[in-house]
């Protein structure tokens, strides 16, 4: 079982997860922290949870959350910006995953917008956003994050065994899940911190280092409309803007993406 004990003593954080909540087996971290924020708990808490009976992924995806290989987290968020912004906490988690990945072991992993990370083009990790507003400013967010990390290849179900992969199978090692999670909410804190007082830029600036969409044609599924084109950039916001074959340039703020 995860070890809470090891875990904190690994953190050298100031606020993200010094409060962890951690389940045996829950339905949803994501479900429980909203809970728990609604209550009025404080930013930096850590929901935790070795297994997941309803993981969500987007669009009302199923993430599948077997007990004790992966890391199913959402973390409490209070951030003082405007709605608009909230796009930018994805890409943002993306980009910490990213470099903790690079971190603790010698893999090479990749961004996929708006929300996976991969390793040798298969998903790793998955990131669900979840927030409320008041007024046009962000009341809480939370930011849930899936990792596979001991994941053997036979633990995949059919329908995600090609296109999904974990730590283990592409490092043939064997990660600590204690020492990863602290270090993950190491790069977290450090990245919103940074984003808090001086914006995107650091953020941006290693997504486009290292995506593996710009430049790409792709296709971009939003319900029944489909949007086809070349991944141009992303902006400020974390949009993606794809410039389709007329020559005009799509701000993109959410959808499916896939390869052409
Ligand atoms: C996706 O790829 O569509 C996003 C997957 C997000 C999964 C994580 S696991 C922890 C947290 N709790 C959930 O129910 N979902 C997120």
């Amino acid at each position: 079982m995860f070890s809470t004990q090891k875990f904190q003593s690994d953190l050298a954080t100031e606020k993200f997860g010094k409060t962890i909540v951690f389940y045996e087996e829950i339905g949803s971290t994501n479900d429980e922290a909203k809970r728990l924020a609604r209550e009025g708990k404080p930013e930096g808490l850590l929901v935790l949870s070795d297994r997941q009976t309803a993981g969500k992924g987007r669009f009302g995806r199923k993430w599948h959350s077997p007990e004790k290989t992966g890391l199913y987290c959402s973390l409490i968020l209070r951030p003082p910006v405007p709605v608009s912004k909230i796009s930018l906490l994805t890409i943002l988690a993306g980009v910490a995953v990213l470099e903790t990945i690079q971190k603790e072991t010698s893999l090479a992993p990749l961004l996929k917008w708006p929300n996976d990370v991969l390793i040798n083009g298969k998903k790793v990790c998955g990131i669900l956003t979840e927030s409320t507003s008041k007024k046009d400013k962000v009341e809480f967010a939370i930011m849930g994050i899936g990792i596979n990390i001991n994941n053997r290849k036979e633990q995949f179900p059919d329908e995600i065994c090609l296109s999904s992969t974990s730590l283990k199978i592409e490092s043939g090692k064997d990660i600590i899940r204690e020492k990863f999670l602290s270090s993950l909410l190491f790069h977290l804190e450090n990245k919103y911190t940074c984003f808090l007082k001086n914006g995107n830029k650091n953020i941006l600036q290693v997504w486009r280092k290292h995506n593996d969409v710009l430049g790409k044609k792709v296709k971009i599924y939003q319900g029944t409309r489909l949007i086809v084109g070349l991944a141009r950039d992303i902006d400020d916001e974390g949009n993606l803007l794809v410039e389709t074959n007329d020559g005009n340039v799509e701000k993109v703020s959410s959808g499916e993406l896939r390869g052409v």
